[in-house]
């Protein structure tokens, strides 16, 4: 281990060492919480943050798995500080945990450089509290360790397993279309959800714990790990030693996340087959470690990189456990090689290719090859046109390919709950070629980019047989959703985007292989239109949401607020005294 830092170098010196009545404070107050000098003096400080919370099942186990990483920081001779973060759950936040995600990046960002910390744990896993702890970390540029809370047991409903998220819609469905009891829907209930961890099928936890990974930020291995498995408790106490040493190394998050790691946290997202919110998540967090990741690069990557992990809902059988026991991620990201830059440095202090040797696969079908994929390409596809001159995403692999042209009238809707009336009503006008659209459920009409993009079916077309059609939006989808749903349409019918100028009847064109989505509207009707276009009210009047619509950016640009990304101004500086 080379020795950059010296106890004189740390950080943490600037609050412990000096003889004067502030740090005397400071001394004064550890030793109130029982701890002698002995015990931190001239030791790496280790922030934990940690986004356990009661209502976030994710992350029960956190509450106790925290001990297992102080554990390790201080048998490596670190001194570590719990510090809890939000918890973002997904389960209960409303309108949705994106709405917060940059909360907790900022909030990451000012924890770690208003405490004595020179390193730090991340401890999350439920979907936004991935790129929310790795975004304010990299801006706040301490030595840092992911630590992925790791997805639950497989659900079990009558000896079938069932999958987080994508079997709840798909039994929902059924029940709506009077092919399932309400004994034996909570059956489903009770079983699709059995364990703590993060979602177990491929949905955007299991995807953005991936990514960390490749992108280098966890030890090697640890996304795949079920978070009731005791190899978990083992690569948290791993994680605690782990990070003492990358304080001394002073192995900083800008050694680490490069264009070259981007490009291939770029590369295995695509081979997860993954969740349409890595998009998103993706861009936000290479801005903010200064590297530019466009939508032409996304697509680019989604049309040239198979589809290798047979995981539901891209998948059809396989869970998140069945792709631990296969292997896990290092044995995906070792079939994906030839596709990788190997020489990337991981914060285990090796490079990527060093992490990956001896990486084995003990199920072939789970885990596939390049030249036997799920896929051979489709994980995700950025359409643009009249209707989304910025980009729009959709997951072609994950719907109906009938739908990969196709051609419809619009069925528009303003508001989510107008669209929920209308969606059970059994006298709606809609036919199987009709396009369902939602809009004023974006980054800023939202506000936050709510998960209502896979817009219900129509009771009426379920009931016919039906089980997708077209379905357009600016808002996102949960990432174990499925169907033809074109989402995240930039810019945003909030701020005047052409979504905002679409009418009921309107025709509506996806035509997938030239990566389109139109509305075919004379350009003079759509001028007209756009000059007696009024910008909607923001919905909150002050507080949090109302500096939320203020500042964010546009899907396509990460969703970011502009004050965060690093390009904004000059670096926030360390505290004065
Ligand atoms: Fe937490 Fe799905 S609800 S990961
Ligand atoms: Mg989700």
């Amino acid at each position: 281990m080379a020795m950059k830092k010296t106890p004189e170098t740390l950080r943490s010196a600037r609050w412990f060492a000096p003889d004067d009545l502030r740090s005397s404070g400071h001394r004064s107050r550890t030793m109130q919480m029982g701890y002698a000098p002995e015990e931190w003096t001239g030791k790496p400080v280790i922030a934990i943050l940690n986004t356990w919370s009661d209502a976030n099942p994710c992350h029960a186990h956190f509450k106790h798995r925290v001990e297992d990483v102080k554990r390790g920081v201080l048998q490596a001779g670190g001194f570590p500080l719990e510090l809890p973060a939000l918890s973002l759950s997904e389960s209960y936040v409303k309108p949705t945990t994106m709405l917060y995600r940059n909360m907790l990046a900022m909030e990451v960002e000012e924890l770690l450089r208003s405490h004595p910390a020179d390193g730090a744990v991340l401890m999350g896993g439920c979907d936004k509290t991935t790129p929310g702890l790795v975004m304010g970390a990299v801006s706040a540029g301490l030595p840092m360790v992911y630590l992925p809370a790791g997805p639950m047991l497989r659900g079990n409903y009558r000896g079938k397993a069932l999958g987080s998220g994508s079997d709840a819609w798909k039994f929902w469905d059924e029940r709506r279309a009077g092919n399932l009891s309400t004994d034996e829907w909570v059956e489903v209930e009770a079983g699709i959800a059995r364990s703590y961890g993060h979602c177990m099928t491929m949905g955007t936890a299991s995807t953005m714990t991936a990514i960390a990974e490749a992108l280098g930020l966890t030890l090697p291995g640890a996304s795949s790990i079920p978070a009731a498995d005791s190899n978990h408790i083992r690569m948290s106490s791993a994680v605690g030693r782990r990070i003492v040493e990358m304080v001394w190394e002073d192995l900083v998050p800008s050694k680490i996340l490069t264009g070259a790691a981007v490009g291939n946290a770029v590369a295995v997202a695509m081979a997860t087959g993954c969740s349409t919110n890595a998009i998103v998540h993706l861009v936000a967090m290479a801005r903010r470690a200064g590297v530019d990741l466009t939508m032409d690069d996304l697509d680019h990557a989604g049309r040239t990189t198979p589809v290798l992990a047979n995981i539901r809902p891209t998948g059809d059988t396989y869970l998140m456990e069945d792709f631990y026991y296969a292997g896990g991620l290092r044995a995906l990201m070792a079939k994906l090689s030839s596709r990788l830059d190997l020489s990337v440095l991981t914060v285990s202090g090796q490079t990527l290719g060093e992490t990956l040797e001896g990486a084995k696969c003990f199920n072939d079908d789970v885990i596939r090859s390049l030249d036997n994929p799920v896929f051979q390409e489709g994980s995700l596809a950025v359409v643009k046109g009249n209707l989304a001159p910025t980009g729009a995403v959709i997951k072609p692999a994950a719907c109906d390919p009938r739908l990969h042209q196709h051609q419809g009238p619009a069925l528009v809707f303003d508001s989510y709950p107008e669209m929920k009336a209308a969606i059970d009503d059994e006298n709606l006008d809609v036919t199987p070629d009709h396009v369902l659209v939602l809009r004023g459920a974006g980054p800023q009409g939202g506000p936050g980019m709510p998960e209502w993009g896979m817009l219900p079916m129509p009771k009426v077309l379920l009931k016919k047989g039906y089980r997708d059609m077209l379905r357009l939006s600016d808002a996102r989808m949960s990432g174990t959703s499925y169907g033809a749903c074109v989402l995240h349409v930039s810019p945003e019918s909030h701020v005047g985007g052409p979504l905002a100028l679409l009418k009921t009847g309107d025709m509506v064109r996806l035509d997938l292989k030239a990566r389109r989505i139109d509305m075919l509207v004379d350009d003079d009707e759509i001028e007209r239109r756009r000059s007696a276009w009024r910008k909607p009210a923001d919905k909150a009047g002050r507080g949090y949401g109302w500096m939320f619509a203020k500042h964010v950016g546009q899907a396509d640009t990460g969703a970011d607020f502009d004050f965060l990304e690093t390009r904004f101004g000059l670096s926030a500086p360390e505290p004065d005294i």
